[in-house]
């Protein structure tokens, strides 16, 4: 694939030269540096806006580079790794001083992943044969926004930030973020494997495959009471509600009466309004997830007085998509409804 080979050898340039990368992987777009280049990996926090007490995830080619970024491999991230790599899992792991200060905001561990997008590992293995092969790499968004899946999302978002020297991939069918979530994060740094950040790799398949229960914990990869925490400044001026099914017979028509309402729901309300515009979403979570942070990202740009989402079914299936869905609801406007 030429046109493939052209932008991966782009990409590795611009990386060898400490600019830039926002490039897609299987769960979302990464907004890249070298991670062994202090000033490129400032530059990072610095596009994105993030405080700098939040390490980044190191993306990788090969199990080879992991141990070079790692202090200890043992049996349980052994398993999960061959389960699950390449793949939407971070693990967090012992940090073995590879790579700069700042990437691991001086925490004693890293987090990392060998992704399976074909753009990402391909840029990753040419990156290894010239370069350090490590690439730090938080979501392409600025901090406490909307993650991104398509390459206009973060143009949108960062175009700002970035300089001329850094680098967009584009999208298409090829470059896209099949799963359109974070990937799931688990920390085996502590000999108790837990999962600091639900994903698509769900509790039940990491269980399985280390043969041994998991606790999930809140904190989500953050220190307790850092002063980066996520309820922040991010007020957009569109209102967003979560919607029981019981709520849209009941309510909806009065919600409406804000102004132009967009209801995304899993079957078609029996009521119209001239103010609603009601679209059915995929009732698979798979889909439902691969399109969520478009969604959400092109109805925040189009001048809604509200957008409505109803709730899904709460099981294991949907629990990555419920907890994208909670912190969605604290970004955008709280408005009392
Ligand atoms: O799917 C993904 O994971 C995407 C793609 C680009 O790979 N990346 C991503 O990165 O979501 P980011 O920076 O938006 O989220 C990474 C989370 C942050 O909450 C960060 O604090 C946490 O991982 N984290 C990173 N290093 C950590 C560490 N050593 N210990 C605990 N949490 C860590
Ligand atoms: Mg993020």
């Amino acid at each position: 694939m030429p046109q493939l080979t052209y932008e991966v050898n782009k990409a590795v340039d611009s990386l060898i030269r400490g600019k830039l990368v926002a490039f897609p992987t299987e769960t979302v777009y990464g907004l890249g540096g070298d991670a062994t280049n202090e000033e490129a990996v400032r530059r990072i926090y610095k596009v994105k806006g993030r405080p700098t007490d939040r390490p980044l995830i190191l993306h990788v080619p090969d199990l080879a580079t992991v141990k070079k970024v790692v202090l200890n491999w043992a049996s349980t991230e052994s398993k999960l790794a061959s389960r699950f790599w390449p793949g939407p899992l971070t693990l967090i792991l012992k940090n073995g001083g590879f790579i700069s200060e700042s990437a691991s905001a001086g925490y004693k561990t890293v987090a990392v992943r060998i992704p399976s997008h074909p753009f990402a590992l391909s840029m990753l293995e040419s990156f290894a044969k010239v370069g350090s092969g490590v690439v730090a790499a938080p979501s392409a968004n600025r901090f406490s926004f909307v993650s991104t899946t398509n390459a206009e999302d973060v143009e949108i978002s960062l175009q700002n930030y970035l300089d001329k020297a850094d680098m967009i991939v584009s999208s298409n069918s090829r470059d896209e973020c099949k799963f359109g979530l974070e990937s799931t994060i688990v920390d085996c740094s502590n000999g108790i494997p837990t999962i600091l950040r639900v994903g698509v790799i769900k509790k039940t398949e990491i269980e399985s495959c280390i043969g041994k229960p998991v606790r999930i914990s809140k904190i989500e990869g953050r220190r307790q009471n850092s002063p980066g925490s996520s309820s922040i400044h991010y007020s957009p001026k569109t209102a967003f509600k979560m919607i029981s099914n019981g709520e849209i017979k009941r309510d909806l028509l009065d919600l409406c009466e804000e102004g132009e309402t967009f209801l995304w729901c899993f079957e078609k309300p029996v009521h119209t309004h001239q103010n609603l515009i009601a679209e059915v979403a995929p009732s698979c979570p798979r889909e439902y997830g691969r399109q969520l942070y478009s969604k959400l990202n092109s109805l925040d740009r189009e001048q809604l007085a509200l957008i409505l989402f109803e709730e899904p079914p709460k099981n294991e299936d949907w629990n990555a998509i419920c907890d994208r869905l909670d912190k969605a609801k604290n970004r955008f406007c709280t408005k009392k409804l």
